[in-house]
């Protein structure tokens, strides 16, 4: 048995956690989930948007799986997603994504992108500085980027590669105009790219460049590792190329603790009508099964989602079905074999 924190989440973040939820038990794996909230269902019931018996049971389980939390933009209180990630170190941020269904853009599409999770400009490093008489005359926002953080990240990248039997690694920066936050990442992860060029292939791409060669060229690219928020960037960007933002999941990895999410937000658009695709947290979850040692329960899992979405008949709306978000968990539970 495990005992997982599982946070719901706002917006679809209740809907899709118990789609998941229901597929995790189905494969075969017992668990004590330990339920807590966090964000706007936080701030409501108990007047903080991150409880501190959410972090003590992160901290005790070592484990959470957690939906999408809301934060409001420009005002209001800070990202409950940036404070779990800072709170535990959770440095790694892995977000695999692969050609599910058919009919897309691009078939075959199978990119891993490794984005460093607690520095960069999101270190929140923020100030408004009023100029004769305008309050908010001149803005900054402060990158911090260090020696330690780009070391465990790119060695993250290409411990993941090599682990994993994967080809490549490219490093997108932007060492070109950012000579020194960029400048310092692309130099270390050069330097330990080196030590992994028997094993696997090393590039490196421009940001800019690489937004572009992922459209016209998703196949070139294998593994991406990349800072904060280059990689909060091109993650949603190659989420669209297999199919939207319902089929792409990630994984906050750090030393002592590991969140599995989806890469998507709590889509206050369609919330509460019971049509959000599950399928990007079903697979986080199949990544926290492979994470607590489950990789039988994790592929059952795995291919019995696979096989849903590829066959097609029941799929949700984002996919251009017409299943509820748990017509479409009753149908992945059917097919496990
Ligand atoms: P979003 O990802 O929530 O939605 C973008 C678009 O994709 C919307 O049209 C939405 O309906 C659609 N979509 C997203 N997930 C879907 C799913 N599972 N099934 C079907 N359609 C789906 O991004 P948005 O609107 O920019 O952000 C909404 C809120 O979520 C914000 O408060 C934001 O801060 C938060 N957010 C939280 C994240 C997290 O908890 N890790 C990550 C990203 C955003
Ligand atoms: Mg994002």
């Amino acid at each position: 048995m495990h005992r997982v924190t599982l946070i719901q989440g706002d917006g679809i973040g209740p809907e899709i956690t118990k789609a998941t939820v229901q597929l995790l038990e189905a494969s075969g794996v017992t668990f004590e989930w330990d339920r807590q909230p966090a964000g706007v269902a936080a701030l409501d019931a108990v007047g903080t948007p991150l409880p501190d018996a959410t972090i003590a049971s992160v901290r005790e389980t070592g484990v959470a799986l957690k939906g999408p939390l809301t934060t409001p933009v420009g005002t209001g209180f800070r990202s409950v997603n940036v404070a779990l990630r800072r709170e535990f170190d959770l440095y790694a941020n892995l977000r695999p994504a692969k050609t599910l269904v058919t009919g897309g853009r691009y078939d075959g599409v199978d990119i891993v992108l490794v984005r460093e999770n607690t520095e960069g400009l999101y270190v929140g490093y923020e100030t408004v500085i009023p100029v004769a008489g305008d309050p908010r005359a001149v803005a900054q926002s402060t990158a911090i980027v260090t020696r330690h953080g780009c070391e465990r990240i790119v060695r993250f990248a290409f411990e993941y590669a090599v682990r994993n039997g994967r080809q490549k690694v490219t490093i997108c920066h932007k060492a070109n105009i950012l000579k020194a936050a960029s400048g310092l990442f692309l130099d270390i992860a050069r330097e330990v790219g080196r030590e992994y060029e028997d094993r696997v292939d090393v590039d490196d791409v421009i940001v800019d460049a690489a937004a572009m060669k992922l459209v016209l060229d998703p196949h070139r690219f294998d593994v991406i590792v990349t800072t904060n928020m280059f990689g909060d960037i091109l993650s949603d960007q190659i989420a669209g190329l297999i199919g939207g933002l319902g089929l792409a999941p990630g994984a906050n990895i750090g030393e002592n603790v590991a969140l599995f999410e989806a890469v998507h937000g709590s889509a206050p658009d369609i919330a509460g009508r019971g049509i959000a695709n599950p399928s990007a947290l079903m697979i986080a979850g199949c990544m926290m099964l492979d994470h607590l040692g489950e990789s039988v329960a994790a592929s059952r899992a795995r291919q019995a989602l696979e096989a849903t979405l590829r066959d097609g008949t029941v799929l949700t709306p984002d996919l251009k079905g017409n299943a509820t978000t748990m017509e479409f968990a009753d149908a992945v539970c059917r097919r496990l074999d």
